[in-house]
């Protein structure tokens, strides 16, 4: 039996421009990701039989809900990868999951684009990065960065990745809440709020851009941004009080990741994201603190 295990990454989003809602359901997005790591492994071990299982395995969360049946992103990623080679095999797929659940740290799409990578393998079907990337856009949003890492700009729902100019390596904080927040959720109060307003088209500041492509930590602090933000509040008011425990340790920046809950901060190297990190610990407004650099690769065979 063939194995092939993948480590990958989760993400933040340094901005998060949202526009108004489109005919599909979606939303126009203008976003630049990294890649930090907290690392989720898929391993793919092909079977004979057709049968495609999951198991996982919650390394920092147990209390967390991942499904293990066909609603599992990994299994429909080996159905798609499967439906689209003609390949016969079977898979078992184990998720070792870092990554918060319904975090905004696209958990659930690191490990989709995880496993398109290890069945390729696993099962030798050869598809090169371009035909991968294809396939990522179909199974969500954020799945073909999972797949890039470093930085990069996303557009279109997200799904469209291109390359940003960056320097520097980042120290980031991140709150985790005790319970995930679900993205549809988050998009739907976004157009609650914004109904009968003018939702303008999405962009990325340029001053992020500039921040980046000089690898300064404390102007990219000044302009991390998310247009999520008021839908997020709106549906877990206490997280503006977590915002404000790192700001008080001094933050570079603070932002809630995606459509949240987890709120991230910029540190301005290692001992200040120790004391960020125990002053949201010591605040207990949440449940787990994770220390992370970025940027870091995306999905990688190990
Ligand atoms: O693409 P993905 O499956 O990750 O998206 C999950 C949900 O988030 C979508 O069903 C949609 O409701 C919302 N979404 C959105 N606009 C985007 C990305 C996601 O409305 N650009």
């Amino acid at each position: 039996m063939t194995t092939a295990t993948v480590r990958v990454p989760a993400k933040i989003n340094l901005c998060l421009g949202v526009g108004p809602v489109r005919d599909d359901g979606y939303h126009p997005l203008a976003t630049v990701y990294q890649a930090v790591d907290v690392h989720d492994e898929v391993k793919a071990t092909a079977t004979e039989d057709d049968e495609i299982s999951v198991t996982v395995h919650l390394e920092a969360d147990e209390s967390a809900e991942v499904p293990t049946d066909g609603d599992n992103i990994a299994v429909k990623a080996a159905h798609l990868l499967r439906d689209t080679t003609g390949t016969e095999a079977g898979v078992q797929l184990a998720i070792r999951k870092v990554i918060p659940v319904a975090g905004g740290m696209a958990g659930g799409s690191a490990d989709a684009a995880a496993a398109l990578v290890a069945c390729n393998e696993a099962w030798g079907t050869g598809l090169g990065r371009p035909e991968l990337e294809r396939l990522a856009a179909q199974l969500g949003s954020d799945v073909p960065f999972l797949l890039h890492g470093g930085n990069a700009m996303g557009g279109g729902r997200g799904e469209t990745v291109s390359p940003v100019l960056a320097r520097g390596s980042y120290y980031w904080v991140a709150a985790v809440a005790a319970t995930g927040l679900s993205t549809k959720a988050v998009y739907a109060e976004f157009d609650r709020l914004n109904e009968g307003s003018n939702v303008a088209q999405p962009e990325v500041p340029d001053d992020l851009l500039a921040a980046l492509r000089a690898g300064d930590a404390e102007a990219l602090g000044r302009s991390l941004s998310n247009d999520l933000t008021l839908a997020a509040l709106s549906l877990r008011p206490e997280l503006a009080g977590t915002l404000d425990i790192g700001l008080e340790a001094e933050a570079l920046g603070a932002v809630i990741s995606g459509s949240g809950p987890t709120c991230v901060f910029l540190a301005a190297d290692e001992n200040h994201s120790l004391d960020i990190a125990m002053a949201l610990a010591g605040a207990g407004v949440c449940a787990d603190v994770i220390q992370a650099r970025g940027p870091v690769a995306g999905a990688r065979l190990v």
